[in-house]
């Protein structure tokens, strides 16, 4: 492993079993139906994924085939265990995006198309939340959504969250402790909620 994000809680080296990765780093299901569902209730069409990792929250975010799923991953060899996994499931609405998200995402970001939904779940540091935020925000649609996870992971993501819940395109929020929602509909006009799953 090559960690490109923060150090990991979990690993002390850089060999990593495929088993102890989907035992750690992968979203839990719960929440993965729950953004299964949210992308189907917002009809998201075109849904951005930082952090694949082995590509199985990325399935859920691409249950719906009208929908085209962009993931980034910035480490080869779980790159190749997700596309796999892609294979595998015959998924054809995914497209894994690899290297670095600092450099990926700008040029993703170059095409001028809308963004409906994204998970931010790679580089769980302040500053690049913040920059991958920003560049972002600039593409969202009106009614977009981004999620981002570990919120209260560290001190630095807590002070991310409580940022990026007041900036000026934020116009509601959702505390659900594992991850945040951000929303862009000027409708919530400022709504902010802490919920428990
Ligand atoms: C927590 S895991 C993602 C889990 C995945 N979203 C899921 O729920 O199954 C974070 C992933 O982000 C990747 N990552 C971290 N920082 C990155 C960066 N700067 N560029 C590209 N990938 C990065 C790591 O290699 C790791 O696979």
């Amino acid at each position: 492993m090559n960690d490109l994000g923060a150090p990991s809680r979990h690993f002390k080296s850089n060999n990593r079993k495929i088993a102890e990765i989907a035992a750690t780093s992968l979203t839990p299901e719960k929440f993965c139906r729950l953004y299964g569902r949210m992308i189907h209730y917002f009809n998201s069409k075109n849904i951005v994924e930082l952090g694949t990792s082995l590509g199985l929250t990325t399935l859920y975010l691409a249950q719906s085939t009208s929908a085209k799923v962009n993931t980034f991953e910035g480490n080869a060899a779980v790159a190749d265990i997700a596309l796999t996994n892609f294979e595998s499931t015959e998924a054809k609405n995914i497209k894994i995006i690899e290297g670095n998200i600092d450099e990926t995402l700008p040029d993703f970001l170059q095409t001028p198309q809308k963004i409906d939904f994204v998970l931010m779940d790679a580089n769980h540091r302040y500053q690049p939340t913040l920059n991958y935020f920003e560049w972002l925000s600039k593409r969202m649609a009106d009614k977009g959504v981004i999620l981002i996870d570990d919120i209260h992971h560290s001190p630095e993501m807590e002070r991310a969250w409580q940022k990026l819940k007041s900036n000026e395109l934020v116009y509601g929020s959702m505390d659900l402790f594992r991850c945040g929602i951000l929303f862009f509909d000027p409708a919530l006009n400022k709504q902010h909620f802490i919920c428990q799953l």
